[in-house]
């Protein structure tokens, strides 16, 4: 039998839910794309997304433009064949819908790495290292002698069928990559646990992130939910 197990991470992480603003890098941050030799190759899972996704290719990057802000994001990474043993910040990529990093001697792959890859739906992976988050946290996987598939990542906030429990009350669920979700404060919350009501102190949030127009609630804790084994 399995059960839910809840791990909550100490940290307490602050990050700006505003909707529909979705790319963060700017052109000049794209230093991931250029990490490894050569670039996204023709006829390769990412080339095919890139292509029918209107994106351009840069180096290992596919890059899409946000219309309204004219940030530049990274929607596809392909660091397949880039001798790599070790993956610890993908962060610049965390807007990305699919990423490859087959072909390289990884030796472990944390799950915290895709935390707040909440669009990732398509991962190709060594086929010695697990889905991040599991099986679980995907619709669909698949392995051969060469690669693992991870297909269509699954919303935490929906594991049993169920929407936004375990989020406190005034509170809002959602996801926050393979096996994560974020709680969110509803509007007019605010402070540990939401509990707190009245006006956002939003200056303060301002001047740490500089320059952001749209607030619309704060990030309060992010938590991992996986399948356990019953004790
Ligand atoms: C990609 O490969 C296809 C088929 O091999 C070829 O027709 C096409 O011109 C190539 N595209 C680019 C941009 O190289
Ligand atoms: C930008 O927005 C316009 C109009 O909303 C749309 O026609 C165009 O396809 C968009 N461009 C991209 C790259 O999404
Ligand atoms: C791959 O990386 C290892 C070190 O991590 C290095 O010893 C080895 O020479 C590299 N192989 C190639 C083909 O670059
Ligand atoms: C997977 O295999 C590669 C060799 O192909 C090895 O370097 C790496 O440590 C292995 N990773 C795991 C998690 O076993
Ligand atoms: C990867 O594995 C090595 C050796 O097993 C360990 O020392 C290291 O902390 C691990 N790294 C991560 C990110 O888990
Ligand atoms: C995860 O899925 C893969 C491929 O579908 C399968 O081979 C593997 O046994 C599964 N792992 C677990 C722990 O269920
Ligand atoms: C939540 O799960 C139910 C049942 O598994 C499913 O029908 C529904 O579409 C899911 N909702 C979301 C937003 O994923």
């Amino acid at each position: 039998m399995t059960a839910e197990r809840l791990l909550t991470f100490g940290a307490v992480v602050f990050v700006l839910f505003d909707g529909n603003l979705v790319c963060h890098a700017t052109e000049s941050q794209v230093g991931l794309c250029l990490m490894c030799d050569g670039t996204v190759l023709n006829g390769s899972a990412v080339w095919n997304f890139c292509t029918s996704s209107a994106g351009e290719i840069n180096g290992r990057c596919c890059l899409q433009k946000d219309n309204t802000s004219g940030a530049v994001c990274i929607t596809g990474l392909d660091i397949s064949h880039c001798n790599l043993s070790v993956v610890e910040d993908l962060s610049e990529a965390s807007t990305s819908t699919m990423i490859d990093l087959s072909f390289n001697p990884i030796s472990n792959l944390s799950d915290l790495v895709f935390q707040g890859f909440s669009q990732l739906s398509y991962v190709i992976l060594p086929s010695n290292l697990t889905c991040p988050g599991g099986n679980a946290s995907w619709e669909k996987t698949e392995v051969n002698s060469e690669y693992r598939l991870c297909e269509g990542q699954i919303n935490a906030c929906n594991q049993t069928g169920h929407m936004s429990w375990d989020c406190p009350q005034n509170s809002l669920c959602s996801p926050y990559g393979p096996s994560f979700f974020a709680c969110s404060c509803a509007e007019d919350f605010h402070g540990y646990k939401c509990l707190r009501e009245g006006e956002f102190p939003t200056a303060k949030v301002f001047g740490i992130l500089g320059g952001s127009t749209v607030l619309t609630s704060i990030l309060l804790w992010v938590t991992q939910r996986r399948k356990a084994k019953a004790m």
